[in-house]
Parts: structure tokens; sequence; C-alpha cells
């Protein structure tokens, strides 16, 4: 069976994230989205919040579950027995370092490849700091984050100083 990892914060899911995972979903057997915690950075969504949004917006993709890691994420990959990463490109601002991470991945672990996957062209500004800037000062995230989740997304900002 094919299987890939597609690992991120999250922090919400965007509609950009999951052009990446309908992608990926045609492409493989099957798709593990993997919420990261890491405890050293703060995020706006809790992992539960997290791990709950992504699982409503995938819910009717038969191939993809939705699951979350801490530590490195080849230790991960090791854990599941999955060789390949899909990571989205937006633009080449995005490159650089999604490439130093791939190059360090295939460094800790030469068994294990990085895929890029390029979003649609109408999400390629889209991402969740710019989701959450938007809709804590009160603008419209609307076509920004799936519509499944919308309302959640925006009390959350909206409430984010409480
Ligand atoms: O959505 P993000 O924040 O761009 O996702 C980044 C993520 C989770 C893919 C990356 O931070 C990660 O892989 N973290 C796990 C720690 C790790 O393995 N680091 C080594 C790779 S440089």
């Amino acid at each position: 069976m094919k299987a890939c990892v597609y690992p991120g914060s999250f922090d919400p899911v965007t509609n950009g994230h999951l052009d990446i995972i309908k992608r990926a979903s045609r492409m493989f057997d099957k798709v593990i989205v993997a919420v990261v915690y890491n405890p050293n950075k703060t995020a706006t969504f809790t992992l539960e919040e997290r791990v709950e949004l992504m699982k409503e917006v995938v819910k009717d993709i038969e191939n993809v579950e939705v699951a979350c890691f801490q530590g490195l994420l080849i230790d991960y990959m090791r854990a599941k027995n999955v060789q390949v990463i899909i990571k989205g490109l937006r633009a080449i601002s995005d490159f650089e370092n999604e490439f130093q991470m791939a190059l360090m991945n295939r460094k800790l672990d030469n068994n294990i490849e990085t895929v890029f996957m390029m979003t649609s062209e109408r999400y390629s500004y889209l991402s969740s700091s710019a989701v959450k800037e938007v809709g804590s000062l009160g603008g419209c995230i609307k076509d920004l984050v799936p519509d499944v989740i919308l309302h959640r997304v925006m009390d959350k900002l909206a409430n984010k100083g409480d």
C-alpha cells in the first residue's frame, strides 16, 4: 500500500492545506495528516482543537486519517512505517525553508523521501498566519478556511484575547 504523511502545524487548517490533502489522496492509497505538537511553540489553537478541526475537514475523504506527533518527524515516519513526506509549496519563498527541512530529514534517514506538491494558484497567498491576522482583526475569512469549520475558527479568533 502506498502511504504518505502530510505533517504540519495546521493552526488552523486552511483551504490551501485541504487542496494539498485532496491532491495527495488521489495519488496515495492512504494519507496520514500529522498535526505537530511542539511544546516550544505557542499555537493559537490547542493541539486538540487543531486535530478536531482537521478531522471535521477531511471526514468525507475516505483514505485520509488524522493523527498527531511530537518530536522528530523522521521518528514518527519510522513508527508508522511510511516512507513519503508530503509538503505543499505555494511560492518560491517557501522553497528555501522546505528544501532545508527535506535535506535534513534525508540526512536523518535516507530511506524517506519528501515529495513537494504545488498548491492551486488560487491559494498561493494563503497561510494560517494570514487567516489568524485577518480573522482576529475582524476581516472576512470565508473562502480561506473550509466552510465546515468557518464559524469555529471565526469564534476562536474573535475571542483570542480572552
Ligand atoms: O506547518 P508547519 O509549521 O510549517 O510544519 C512544520 C513541521 C511540523 C513539518 C516541522 O516543524 C517538523 O517536521 N517538525 C518536527 C520536528 C523535526 O522533525 N524537525 C527536523 C526537521 S528540520
